[in-house]
């Protein structure tokens, strides 16, 4: 039922391809330059008053959360925010009737986005479910959402229901712009490097031999840092997230340029820092925040697009993805973290699938 791999883990990592051509199947319109998504089950005239997205969720549902909100703001022009559903659930939340609330999860059992998504409706907003689990109890109680279609999910570490979260954040994003002033024409190209993401999963886990070679340079360590900029940002605390996890190292994810701001003390040889230095927006930046941590002699890791020579140059070890738009890297470098998890965690000897203290879908707040 492992389908051949040692570990669910690594079956649902190198599954991306199939699930994510699952979550986007019949619900991308090329010629049109949209997405089809029947199950958000609103009009483009109600589409066209939303005036606000609030999305909520918890852990890895959040940080695919993240990567919507500014998919969202930079295609559809459309203020985005994501809030911890537990912070949402007890804050008396501000919410009406022309607000979109997306609650992400992949069970549909947790018990604050559950409660999230119930003072939404209480208070009368719109609230849509990104849901893997069928039938499961936020998909029924919100009535209108869209399915992730990526399969049972085993591994207590999430890893694709994370990329089929971000591909419907997207797919969203995509058709909120239509309705707004995204072209069809740029709305064509959106659809086409959205219809490429298997293939730069493929392309990741082509590369998992050698990922497995660099993470054993990474296994000593007791902390570590993942830092990242812009649509990088919520991949560095993801990737924080699945290290802590799996292995037990401690580690944070944080924008890069926050580092200056206090965490730089804590750099020296023992703690080293994986910055998600692909090209494009801030790569320049996060470069020289890179250059800072080395003067610390903290040891840096860097996932870079393939062939960038120059800034591979900077780093100790590098994990390649390949070039392509920011929106899309995300997920090629999401994939390059779970492996990269994976084989520090196996050669710590840790329980991949059942990390201690965890459970598959937290019930109880
Ligand atoms: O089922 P959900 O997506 O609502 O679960 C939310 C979190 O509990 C979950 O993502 C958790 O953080 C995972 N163990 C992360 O790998």
């Amino acid at each position: 039922e492992k389908g051949g791999f040692e570990h669910y883990m690594t079956k649902e990592i190198f599954e991306q391809p199939e699930t994510i051509r699952n979550t986007t199947r019949g619900r991308l319109d090329a010629e049109r330059g949209t997405s089809i998504l029947s199950g958000l089950n609103l009009s483009p005239r109600e589409l066209v008053d939303i005036q606000r997205l609030l999305i909520v969720g918890c852990g890895t549902s959040m940080n695919a959360g993240l990567i919507g909100e500014y998919a969202i703001e930079d295609f559809a022009g459309i203020p985005a925010e994501v809030e911890q559903a537990a912070e949402f659930r007890y804050r008396n939340p501000i919410v009406g009737s022309r607000d979109l609330v997306l609650a992400i999860s992949q069970s549909g059992e947790t018990a604050d986005t559950l409660a999230a998504v119930r003072e939404a409706v209480e208070k009368g907003s719109l609230v849509a479910g990104l849901v893997n689990v069928v039938g499961s109890t936020i998909a029924r109680e919100t009535g209108r959402g869209i399915y992730l279609h990526a399969g049972p999910e085993i591994s207590v570490a999430s890893t694709k229901a994370f990329t089929s979260q971000v591909s419907v954040l997207l797919m969203i994003a995509l058709k909120l712009a239509r309705g707004r002033r995204l072209s069809q024409a740029r709305g064509i190209e959106i659809v086409q490097e959205i219809k490429r993401i298997p293939e730069l999963i493929e392309w990741v886990l082509e590369t998992n031999d050698k990922i497995a070679e660099v993470a054993q340079h990474y296994t000593n360590y007791q902390n570590m840092f993942y830092i990242g900029r812009g649509y990088m940002y919520p991949v560095a605390m993801e990737g924080a997230l699945k290290i802590k996890e799996i292995s037990y190292i401690h580690a944070e994810g944080y924008n890069a340029a926050e580092l200056k701001h206090g965490p730089i003390a804590l750099l020296d040889e023992n703690m080293p820092v994986i910055a998600l230095a692909n090209k494009g927006a801030g790569q320049d930046k996060t470069l020289s925040n890179v250059e800072e941590c080395k003067a610390r002699s903290a040891p840096v890791l860097g996932v870079v697009t393939a062939g960038d020579k120059e800034s591979a140059d900077i780093f100790d070890h590098v994990i390649e993805i390949p070039d392509c738009p920011q929106y899309t890297s995300v997920i090629p470098a999401a994939v390059a973290l779970q492996l990269f998890s994976y084989h520090v965690a196996r050669l710590r000897g840790c329980s991949i699938d059942q990390p201690r203290n965890l459970a598959k879908s937290v019930t109880v707040e």
